[in-house]
């Protein structure tokens, strides 16, 4: 079968490959790919700078943001050939660390977990590929067009269960949100925040193309401008990792203020910082920010939850290109209009996309 695999650390090694089928010992449940999302952590590992081989092989397959259909499965697993199906990125450390035994992988403390796609597993850029079932997640079978978005949901949704469990500290009455960053976690950040009932504000440098028009139909307010433009809010998920961008969001929030970050930001320009002053301010205002990555078996069910409450329209709006694994390089390429793009591990690429653009 074909997969996209690299060499970790290589630049310019990913290719699309011809690979045996994968082995039971990768998961009971067998299963058709369908749709492969890429985001800049495929890019990161493409460009040499992260990413493992699993031990014993030379090359790791790509692809952490899974879409597929179960082919095979034993009777007991839970699921049945058909059922749309996520896989689970994370698997636990073997140790395991307090957080890995009860579940919150996420929360490993001795970072020896491991990750489809991204450290020592192979991940879902297969035309085929296998899941325990314990790590599958079955998606409402109306989802199969915007199903590839559950891995990024998740992330969103680990970030919005932290949220709101440190706001429940004091009465948690916060109404405004910003969002930094109007790429696929952005936007999905802001999906959920909007089926809370915040009032949201999302912030990019981008004032045309479709990004503006996608937070209008959740209700939000768009902002083409500075971070000080949006006025203070209770809350800021910022989502580009930016380091100018992280330090206006953390000076942005009323008192009690929550700002998570869940960008991961490359070499760049250092950025002057008044340490002091934000000391002063944090302390003064109890203000929190904390890093978030990752999700959980649980954030996981609470993404598909929200993928199936939300407007499909908006969700196919979301994904802007689809190309077939033949030309999966061209998944690669920033084009202006994109927010998410996929490689389609069948032949849908091949038929029109089936939403219309906003
Ligand atoms: C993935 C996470 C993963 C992180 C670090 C992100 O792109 O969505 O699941 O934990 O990269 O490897």
């Amino acid at each position: 079968m074909r997969a996209i695999t690299l060499i970790p650390g290589q630049a310019g090694s990913a290719r699309l490959d011809e690979v045996r089928e994968p082995p039971p010992d990768e998961g009971a449940i067998l299963v058709d790919g369908l749709a492969l999302g890429v985001c800049g952590t495929d890019l990161e590992i493409i460009r040499g700078e992260y990413g493992f081989t699993p031990e014993g092989a030379q090359r790791l397959v790509l692809g952490h943001e899974s879409l597929g259909r179960v082919r095979e499965c034993p009777a007991d697993s839970g699921f049945s050939a058909g059922d749309l199906v996520v896989g689970i990125v994370r698997r636990p450390d073997p140790v395991p660390c307090a957080s890995c035994a009860r579940g919150e992988w996420d929360f490993c403390r001795n970072g020896r977990y491991t990750e489809r796609g991204i450290k020592e597993l192979h991940g879902f850029g297969s035309e085929r590929w296998r899941i325990e079932p314990e790590f599958a997640v079955r998606l409402d079978a109306g989802l199969e067009d915007v199903g590839v978005l559950l891995e990024p949901t998740s992330v969103v949704a680990k970030a919005w269960e932290q949220i709101e469990r440190i706001g429940s500290r004091a009465g948690f009455d916060a109404r405004r949100v910003l969002v930094t960053g109007a790429g696929p976690i952005g936007l999905l950040a802001a999906l959920l925040a909007a089926q809370r009932g915040y009032e949201v504000h999302v912030l990019d440098r981008v004032t045309e193309g479709p990004k503006p028009e996608l937070v209008r139909r959740l209700g939000g307010t768009y902002h083409g401008g500075s971070v000080g433009d949006v006025g203070e809010v209770d809350i800021v998920i910022e989502a580009t990792g930016v380091g100018r961008l992280v330090v206006d969001a953390i000076g942005a929030t009323a008192r009690n203020g929550i700002v998570c970050l869940t960008g991961v930001s490359s070499g760049e320009r250092s950025v002057d910082l008044d340490i002091g002053g934000l000391n002063r301010t944090m302390v003064l205002e109890n203000d929190v920010v904390f890093g978030s990555v990752n999700a959980n078996r649980r954030h996981y069910e609470d993404a598909a939850e929200a993928l199936a409450r939300a407007d499909r329209d908006w969700l196919r709006a979301l994904i802007s290109r689809r190309v077939p694994l033949e030309r999966w390089q061209e998944a690669l390429e920033r084009r202006p209009d994109d927010v998410k793009v996929v490689v389609a591990l069948d032949s849908s690429a091949q038929r029109p996309l089936a939403h219309s653009r906003p």
